[in-house]
């Protein structure tokens, strides 16, 4: 077992302003996310929109440095870490984004694009480098004419693995991915989600995977964390959280969304409420509002992200849903 990535109590906070002569107010985006990923599994990350996933993802791909907490990558804490160690750590933590045109340059053939990570952190040669760079293509999808093409003349699949391809070249240890397929038709998405899969297993990759599709991340993840409002809510094995969710809150997520087979003997939850403004949260259990459960604890006192069972769950009466 190699941990390749390990995020501890990882926070940030942003300081916007209210309007004129209002001063500032804290969007806590992202508040004490902690865990550890190994190499060639995938965690993923669900929750609904503005609870922080992509902040995590900005965090973890160090686009942006965290305003608390610690984070390691392949055994390097990134806080202090020296220039040169920085630019490794670039290296091998990789982002794939919803919008492939986030990530490739609409300028630039592919094939050089493909080159580029290559030519900036290799000494190979340039028919070496061509040659890497066929070989991805190949394994992604693409054909060797597709070298000389401009990302537009893609389709969005395509860009996608293009992407992916991109991201994969240096073979980093670490993939996040902010919701990949989800600007995909849904007849491409499998295939898209199917090549995220094939690559994991082949570079031994460890991927998190972010999703607000319960069924994708049900496909592709090994665990699962549910956020909500910027706190992690409950983490654990994807088996378990999604035959027994804990978390009253993971539990409406789970049953609005749509299944083959609907379970009739499981009420559906339906999420109650407006999400709440994150410049303003409920005290107590940020979902006390909406949750079918609440007491007037829950409107007081925060609960802990604590163990229970084989998960994580911030919910004071977590126990009571355990089977
Ligand atoms: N640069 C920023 N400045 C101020 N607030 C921000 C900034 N980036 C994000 N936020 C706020 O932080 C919270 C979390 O945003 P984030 O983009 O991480 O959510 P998300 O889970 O990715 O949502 P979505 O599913 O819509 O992509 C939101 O309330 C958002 O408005
Ligand atoms: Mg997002």
């Amino acid at each position: 077992m190699t941990v390749v990535l390990t995020a501890r109590e990882l926070t940030r906070h942003y300081e916007v302003s209210r309007g004129l002569f209002k001063g500032h107010a804290l969007v806590r985006a992202l508040n004490g996310v902690s865990f550890e990923l190994e190499a060639g599994k995938t965690l993923a990350v669900v929750g609904e929109s503005g609870c922080g996933k992509s902040t995590l993802a900005r965090a973890l791909t160090l686009i942006e440095e965290p305003t608390a907490g610690s984070l390691r990558i392949a055994g390097q804490e990134v806080k202090g870490a020296s220039k040169a160690e920085r630019k490794q750590l670039r290296r091998d933590v990789q982002m794939v984004f919803q919008s492939p045109y986030a990530s490739l340059n609409p300028r630039q053939k592919i094939g050089d694009q493909l080159a580029e990570p290559l030519l900036i952190n290799t000494t190979l040669s340039r028919v070496e480098r061509r040659e890497k760079v066929q070989a991805m293509m190949q394994q992604v999808g693409l054909r060797p004419e597709h070298y000389q093409r401009y990302p537009h003349m893609f389709s969005g699949g395509q860009r996608q693995r293009i992407a992916l391809a991109r991201a994969m070249m240096l073979q980093p240890k670490v993939l996040v991915a902010d919701e990949p397929t989800s600007a995909l038709d849904v007849s491409i998405q499998a295939q898209v989600l199917n090549l995220f899969m094939d690559l994991q297993q082949q570079y031994r990759t460890a991927y998190v995977f972010i999703s607000h599709n319960l069924a994708v991340v049900r496909h592709v993840a090994d665990d699962v964390l549910v956020m909500y409002l910027g706190r992690p809510v409950e983490m654990g094995p994807k088996e378990d959280l999604y035959r027994n969710p804990l978390h009253p809150y993971t539990q409406a997520l789970l049953s609005a969304t749509p299944t083959l087979k609907p379970d009739p003997t499981k009420p559906r939850i339906k999420i109650v409420g407006e999400l709440p403004n994150p410049l303003d949260p409920p005290s107590g259990c940020a979902f006390h509002k909406r949750c079918p459960y609440a007491t007037q604890k829950c409107s007081v006192d925060t609960p802990a992200f604590r163990p229970v069972g084989s998960r994580q769950v911030a919910c004071h009466y977590a126990e009571q849903f355990l089977q």
